[in-house]
Protein backbone atom coordinates (compact mmCIF):
# COMPACT_ATOMS: atom_id res chain seq x y z
CA UNK A 1 0.00 0.00 0.00
CA UNK A 2 1.23 3.26 -1.31
CA UNK A 3 0.13 6.93 0.66
CA UNK A 4 1.36 10.21 -0.46
CA UNK A 5 0.78 12.76 2.19
CA UNK A 6 0.42 16.37 2.83
CA UNK A 7 1.14 17.83 5.80
CA UNK A 8 3.21 15.03 7.29
CA UNK A 9 5.47 16.77 9.39
CA UNK A 10 2.42 18.33 11.81
CA UNK A 11 1.21 17.15 15.03
CA UNK A 12 -1.33 14.79 13.39
CA UNK A 13 1.05 13.76 10.51
CA UNK A 14 3.98 13.18 12.32
CA UNK A 15 2.26 10.12 14.48
CA UNK A 16 0.81 8.90 11.06
CA UNK A 17 3.92 8.22 9.03
CA UNK A 18 5.08 5.71 11.69
CA UNK A 19 1.85 3.85 11.01
CA UNK A 20 2.10 3.43 7.06
CA UNK A 21 4.41 1.06 5.01
CA UNK A 22 5.28 3.09 1.92
CA UNK A 23 4.52 7.05 2.07
CA UNK A 24 5.87 9.91 0.54
CA UNK A 25 5.41 13.17 2.24
CA UNK A 26 5.43 17.01 0.43
CA UNK A 27 6.57 19.65 2.70
CA UNK A 28 7.47 23.29 2.14
CA UNK A 29 10.79 22.52 3.56
CA UNK A 30 12.01 19.06 2.09
CA UNK A 31 15.41 18.91 3.96
CA UNK A 32 13.84 20.14 6.95
CA UNK A 33 11.39 16.83 6.27
CA UNK A 34 13.41 14.30 5.89
CA UNK A 35 15.77 15.01 9.12
CA UNK A 36 12.24 15.20 10.71
CA UNK A 37 10.95 12.02 9.50
CA UNK A 38 13.65 9.89 8.53
CA UNK A 39 13.23 6.39 7.78
CA UNK A 40 9.66 6.51 8.23
CA UNK A 41 8.85 8.38 4.83
CA UNK A 42 10.77 7.08 1.59
CA UNK A 43 10.53 10.14 -0.41
CA UNK A 44 10.22 13.81 0.40
CA UNK A 45 8.48 15.76 -2.48
CA UNK A 46 9.40 19.71 -2.10
CA UNK A 47 6.43 21.65 -2.65
CA UNK A 48 4.99 24.80 -1.10
CA UNK A 49 1.41 25.28 -2.11
CA UNK A 50 1.47 29.09 -2.16
CA UNK A 51 4.15 29.33 -5.15
CA UNK A 52 4.29 26.10 -7.57
CA UNK A 53 1.77 23.62 -8.89
CA UNK A 54 2.65 19.69 -7.57
CA UNK A 55 4.69 18.30 -9.99
CA UNK A 56 4.34 14.14 -9.56
CA UNK A 57 6.73 11.68 -11.25
CA UNK A 58 5.39 9.48 -13.47
CA UNK A 59 4.89 6.39 -11.95
CA UNK A 60 2.44 4.40 -10.57
CA UNK A 61 -0.68 5.49 -9.06
CA UNK A 62 -0.59 6.04 -4.91
CA UNK A 63 -2.79 3.72 -3.58
CA UNK A 64 -4.13 6.30 -1.43
CA UNK A 65 -3.42 10.06 -0.47
CA UNK A 66 -4.22 11.47 3.02
CA UNK A 67 -4.26 15.78 2.78
CA UNK A 68 -3.64 17.43 5.96
CA UNK A 69 -1.94 20.62 5.11
CA UNK A 70 -2.91 23.73 6.63
CA UNK A 71 -1.31 26.93 8.26
CA UNK A 72 -1.97 27.19 11.62
CA UNK A 73 -4.77 28.47 12.97
CA UNK A 74 -4.24 29.04 16.53
CA UNK A 75 -0.73 30.16 16.09
CA UNK A 76 -0.69 34.23 15.85
CA UNK A 77 -3.81 36.77 15.51
CA UNK A 78 -6.02 36.62 12.55
CA UNK A 79 -4.56 39.06 10.56
CA UNK A 80 -6.10 39.56 7.00
CA UNK A 81 -2.56 37.80 5.68
CA UNK A 82 -3.00 35.54 8.22
CA UNK A 83 -6.72 34.31 7.14
CA UNK A 84 -5.46 34.69 3.65
CA UNK A 85 -2.58 31.82 4.32
CA UNK A 86 -5.37 29.72 6.67
CA UNK A 87 -7.74 29.82 3.50
CA UNK A 88 -5.36 29.12 1.20
CA UNK A 89 -3.16 26.91 1.84
CA UNK A 90 -6.39 24.73 2.42
CA UNK A 91 -8.49 25.52 -0.31
CA UNK A 92 -6.05 26.47 -3.19
CA UNK A 93 -3.82 24.07 -1.73
CA UNK A 94 -6.10 20.72 -1.85
CA UNK A 95 -6.99 22.24 -5.67
CA UNK A 96 -3.43 21.88 -6.83
CA UNK A 97 -2.92 18.32 -4.88
CA UNK A 98 -6.17 17.11 -6.76
CA UNK A 99 -5.01 18.79 -10.13
CA UNK A 100 -2.00 17.07 -9.89
CA UNK A 101 -3.01 13.77 -9.42
CA UNK A 102 -6.42 14.18 -12.45
CA UNK A 103 -3.19 15.51 -14.67
CA UNK A 104 -0.96 12.62 -13.62
CA UNK A 105 -3.34 10.29 -15.18
CA UNK A 106 -2.95 7.62 -12.27
CA UNK A 107 -5.50 8.24 -9.32
CA UNK A 108 -5.05 6.66 -6.10
CA UNK A 109 -8.28 4.57 -4.85
CA UNK A 110 -8.97 6.77 -1.94
CA UNK A 111 -8.38 10.37 -0.85
CA UNK A 112 -8.52 11.23 2.79
CA UNK A 113 -8.82 15.13 3.36
CA UNK A 114 -8.62 16.93 6.63
CA UNK A 115 -11.56 19.33 7.43
CA UNK A 116 -13.01 20.33 10.70
CA UNK A 117 -15.93 20.86 13.18
CA UNK A 118 -15.56 24.70 12.37
CA UNK A 119 -17.69 23.77 9.89
CA UNK A 120 -20.75 23.92 11.57
CA UNK A 121 -20.76 27.06 13.50
CA UNK A 122 -21.50 27.62 16.73
CA UNK A 123 -24.41 24.97 17.49
CA UNK A 124 -25.76 25.89 20.88
CA UNK A 125 -27.32 22.46 22.55
CA UNK A 126 -27.71 21.10 19.35
CA UNK A 127 -26.55 17.44 19.01
CA UNK A 128 -24.49 17.59 15.79
CA UNK A 129 -23.95 14.55 13.65
CA UNK A 130 -22.87 15.00 9.99
CA UNK A 131 -25.92 16.43 8.65
CA UNK A 132 -26.51 19.09 10.42
CA UNK A 133 -26.41 22.37 8.69
CA UNK A 134 -23.22 24.38 8.45
CA UNK A 135 -22.86 27.30 10.24
CA UNK A 136 -21.95 30.75 9.09
CA UNK A 137 -18.31 32.93 8.96
CA UNK A 138 -14.65 32.45 8.23
CA UNK A 139 -14.48 28.88 9.41
CA UNK A 140 -17.21 27.53 7.83
CA UNK A 141 -16.02 29.25 4.29
CA UNK A 142 -12.86 27.67 4.57
CA UNK A 143 -14.37 24.59 5.22
CA UNK A 144 -16.56 24.54 2.77
CA UNK A 145 -14.45 25.51 -0.01
CA UNK A 146 -11.74 23.02 1.37
CA UNK A 147 -13.94 20.15 0.74
CA UNK A 148 -15.12 21.35 -2.67
CA UNK A 149 -11.80 21.35 -3.62
CA UNK A 150 -11.79 17.31 -3.66
CA UNK A 151 -14.78 17.76 -6.68
CA UNK A 152 -13.02 16.86 -9.20
CA UNK A 153 -11.70 13.47 -8.17
CA UNK A 154 -15.25 12.23 -6.48
CA UNK A 155 -16.37 12.95 -10.29
CA UNK A 156 -14.16 10.63 -11.68
CA UNK A 157 -14.96 8.26 -8.94
CA UNK A 158 -12.14 8.10 -6.68
CA UNK A 159 -13.41 7.59 -2.91
CA UNK A 160 -13.29 10.81 -1.20
CA UNK A 161 -13.37 11.43 2.58
CA UNK A 162 -13.68 13.97 4.27
CA UNK A 163 -12.24 13.89 8.13
CA UNK A 164 -14.16 16.95 10.27
CA UNK A 165 -12.11 17.23 13.05
CA UNK A 166 -12.35 18.29 16.53
CA UNK A 167 -10.09 19.49 19.02
CA UNK A 168 -7.13 16.83 18.78
CA UNK A 169 -5.59 15.92 21.87
CA UNK A 170 -1.90 14.70 22.24
CA UNK A 171 1.25 15.39 23.91
CA UNK A 172 3.16 16.14 20.68
CA UNK A 173 1.29 19.43 19.39
CA UNK A 174 -2.28 21.22 19.16
CA UNK A 175 -4.20 22.28 21.99
CA UNK A 176 -2.58 19.95 24.97
CA UNK A 177 1.11 21.14 24.13
CA UNK A 178 -0.17 24.79 24.81
CA UNK A 179 -2.56 24.19 27.79
CA UNK A 180 -1.04 22.12 29.87
CA UNK A 181 2.01 24.33 30.97
CA UNK A 182 -0.83 26.93 32.03
CA UNK A 183 -2.52 24.52 34.14
CA UNK A 184 0.70 23.17 35.77
CA UNK A 185 1.23 27.15 36.51
CA UNK A 186 -2.29 27.01 37.92
CA UNK A 187 -3.36 29.88 35.58
CA UNK A 188 -6.25 27.55 33.15
CA UNK A 189 -9.91 27.77 34.03
CA UNK A 190 -12.68 27.34 32.19
CA UNK A 191 -13.14 29.74 29.29
CA UNK A 192 -16.31 32.18 30.12
CA UNK A 193 -19.30 30.19 31.36
CA UNK A 194 -17.52 27.28 30.25
CA UNK A 195 -21.05 25.85 29.54
CA UNK A 196 -20.18 25.26 25.89
CA UNK A 197 -19.66 21.93 24.15
CA UNK A 198 -16.25 21.28 22.93
CA UNK A 199 -16.25 18.03 20.33
CA UNK A 200 -12.16 16.28 21.06
CA UNK A 201 -10.51 13.09 19.96
CA UNK A 202 -7.43 11.63 21.32
CA UNK A 203 -4.59 11.42 17.80
CA UNK A 204 -3.80 7.58 18.64
CA UNK A 205 -7.73 7.64 17.89
CA UNK A 206 -7.39 10.22 14.73
CA UNK A 207 -4.92 8.20 13.35
CA UNK A 208 -6.77 4.52 13.73
CA UNK A 209 -9.60 6.35 12.19
CA UNK A 210 -7.29 7.97 8.88
CA UNK A 211 -6.29 3.98 8.14
CA UNK A 212 -10.06 3.19 8.84
CA UNK A 213 -11.17 5.57 6.57
CA UNK A 214 -8.25 4.44 3.94
CA UNK A 215 -9.21 0.39 4.26
CA UNK A 216 -13.14 0.78 4.53
CA UNK A 217 -14.40 0.65 1.20
CA UNK A 218 -18.23 1.58 2.35
CA UNK A 219 -16.65 5.11 3.89
CA UNK A 220 -16.84 7.93 1.89
CA UNK A 221 -18.21 11.96 2.32
CA UNK A 222 -17.96 13.95 5.70
CA UNK A 223 -17.06 11.91 8.72
CA UNK A 224 -16.86 13.20 12.26
CA UNK A 225 -13.38 12.86 13.72
CA UNK A 226 -14.75 13.34 17.33
CA UNK A 227 -14.85 11.30 20.40
CA UNK A 228 -18.70 9.85 20.96
CA UNK A 229 -18.46 11.98 24.33
CA UNK A 230 -18.12 15.65 23.68
CA UNK A 231 -17.99 17.69 26.47
CA UNK A 232 -18.50 21.32 28.07
CA UNK A 233 -15.75 23.30 28.56
CA UNK A 234 -16.15 23.38 32.49
CA UNK A 235 -15.54 19.63 32.03
CA UNK A 236 -12.83 19.64 30.16
CA UNK A 237 -11.09 21.56 32.29
CA UNK A 238 -11.62 19.87 35.48
CA UNK A 239 -10.24 16.82 33.46
CA UNK A 240 -7.17 18.71 33.06
CA UNK A 241 -6.95 20.03 36.03
CA UNK A 242 -6.88 16.39 37.52
CA UNK A 243 -4.49 15.07 35.12
CA UNK A 244 -2.23 18.03 36.33
CA UNK A 245 -3.24 17.88 39.52
CA UNK A 246 -3.77 21.42 39.98
CA UNK A 247 -7.20 23.56 40.57
CA UNK A 248 -8.31 25.41 37.70
CA UNK A 249 -11.29 27.36 39.61
CA UNK A 250 -10.69 31.09 37.79
CA UNK A 251 -12.21 31.61 34.50
CA UNK A 252 -11.00 33.24 31.94
CA UNK A 253 -13.06 36.16 30.61
CA UNK A 254 -14.19 36.06 27.16
CA UNK A 255 -12.62 40.25 26.71
CA UNK A 256 -9.26 38.73 27.60
CA UNK A 257 -9.30 36.24 25.53
CA UNK A 258 -10.04 38.60 22.78
CA UNK A 259 -7.74 41.06 23.76
CA UNK A 260 -5.01 38.33 23.70
CA UNK A 261 -5.91 36.25 20.99
CA UNK A 262 -7.59 38.54 18.36
CA UNK A 263 -10.52 37.37 16.45
CA UNK A 264 -9.05 33.34 16.91
CA UNK A 265 -10.55 33.47 20.53
CA UNK A 266 -13.96 33.68 19.39
CA UNK A 267 -13.79 30.33 17.84
CA UNK A 268 -13.27 29.10 21.49
CA UNK A 269 -16.93 30.17 22.44
CA UNK A 270 -18.78 28.35 20.19
CA UNK A 271 -20.51 25.30 21.05
CA UNK A 272 -20.50 22.12 19.26
CA UNK A 273 -21.60 18.93 20.27
CA UNK A 274 -20.48 17.34 17.89
CA UNK A 275 -21.33 13.00 17.67
CA UNK A 276 -19.43 10.89 15.21
CA UNK A 277 -22.60 9.48 13.93
CA UNK A 278 -20.77 7.63 10.77
CA UNK A 279 -18.05 6.64 12.24
CA UNK A 280 -20.16 4.33 15.28
CA UNK A 281 -22.56 3.41 12.40
CA UNK A 282 -19.83 1.71 10.32
CA UNK A 283 -17.99 0.32 13.56
CA UNK A 284 -15.13 2.85 14.30
CA UNK A 285 -14.02 1.68 17.58
CA UNK A 286 -12.31 4.47 19.74
CA UNK A 287 -9.71 3.78 22.69
CA UNK A 288 -10.25 7.07 23.97
CA UNK A 289 -13.67 7.36 24.19
CA UNK A 290 -13.99 9.92 27.33
CA UNK A 291 -12.25 13.08 28.10
CA UNK A 292 -10.20 12.06 31.22
CA UNK A 293 -8.67 8.71 29.92
CA UNK A 294 -7.93 11.13 26.81
CA UNK A 295 -6.30 13.67 28.45
CA UNK A 296 -4.54 11.56 30.81
CA UNK A 297 -2.93 8.71 28.37
CA UNK A 298 -2.17 12.29 26.00
CA UNK A 299 1.16 11.95 28.44
CA UNK A 300 2.22 9.00 26.65
CA UNK A 301 0.80 9.82 23.15
N1 LIG B 1 -4.90 19.84 15.54
C1 LIG B 1 -6.20 20.08 15.65
O1 LIG B 1 -6.74 20.25 16.77
C2 LIG B 1 -7.06 20.13 14.40
C3 LIG B 1 -8.45 20.34 14.55
C4 LIG B 1 -9.23 20.39 13.41
C5 LIG B 1 -8.67 20.23 12.15
N2 LIG B 1 -7.33 20.03 12.05
C6 LIG B 1 -6.75 19.93 10.69
O2 LIG B 1 -6.00 18.73 10.56
C7 LIG B 1 -4.84 18.96 9.74
C8 LIG B 1 -3.60 18.50 10.50
O3 LIG B 1 -3.56 19.21 11.74
P1 LIG B 1 -2.19 19.38 12.56
O4 LIG B 1 -2.57 19.79 13.93
O5 LIG B 1 -1.33 18.18 12.36
O6 LIG B 1 -1.55 20.63 11.78
P2 LIG B 1 -0.07 21.25 11.96
O7 LIG B 1 0.67 20.58 13.05
O8 LIG B 1 -0.25 22.71 12.05
O9 LIG B 1 0.66 20.80 10.60
C9 LIG B 1 0.17 21.08 9.35
C10 LIG B 1 1.26 20.91 8.30
O10 LIG B 1 0.83 21.69 7.19
C11 LIG B 1 1.94 22.32 6.58
N3 LIG B 1 1.69 23.77 6.53
C12 LIG B 1 1.68 24.67 7.55
N4 LIG B 1 1.45 25.91 7.11
C13 LIG B 1 1.30 25.78 5.76
C14 LIG B 1 1.05 26.71 4.72
N5 LIG B 1 0.92 28.03 4.97
N6 LIG B 1 0.96 26.23 3.45
C15 LIG B 1 1.11 24.91 3.19
N7 LIG B 1 1.36 23.99 4.12
C16 LIG B 1 1.45 24.43 5.39
C17 LIG B 1 3.18 22.07 7.42
O11 LIG B 1 4.04 21.17 6.71
P3 LIG B 1 5.45 21.67 6.04
O12 LIG B 1 5.99 22.74 6.95
O13 LIG B 1 6.29 20.42 6.05
O14 LIG B 1 5.11 22.14 4.68
C18 LIG B 1 2.63 21.44 8.70
O15 LIG B 1 3.44 20.40 9.17
C19 LIG B 1 -4.82 20.46 9.42
O16 LIG B 1 -5.33 20.65 8.13
C20 LIG B 1 -5.76 21.07 10.44
O17 LIG B 1 -6.45 22.21 9.97
C21 LIG B 1 -6.51 19.97 13.13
Amino acid sequence: MTTLLTGGTGFVGHSLVHRLDHVSVTSRNSTKARIQLGDSVEHVIQWDPAIEPLKLSPGPAFDSVVNLMGESIAEGRWTAEKKARIRNSRVEGTQKLVAALVESGNLPRVFVSASAIGIYGNCGEATVDESHRHGTGFLTDVCEDWESATEPLSKLGVRVVHLRIGIVLGDQGGALEKLKPLFRWCLGGPLGSGTQWMGWIHVQDLVAMILWSIKNDSVSGAVNATAPNPVRNSEFTKALAKSVGRPAILPVPRFALRLALGEFAESLFFSQRVVPAVALANGFDFLFPDIQTAIDAADQS
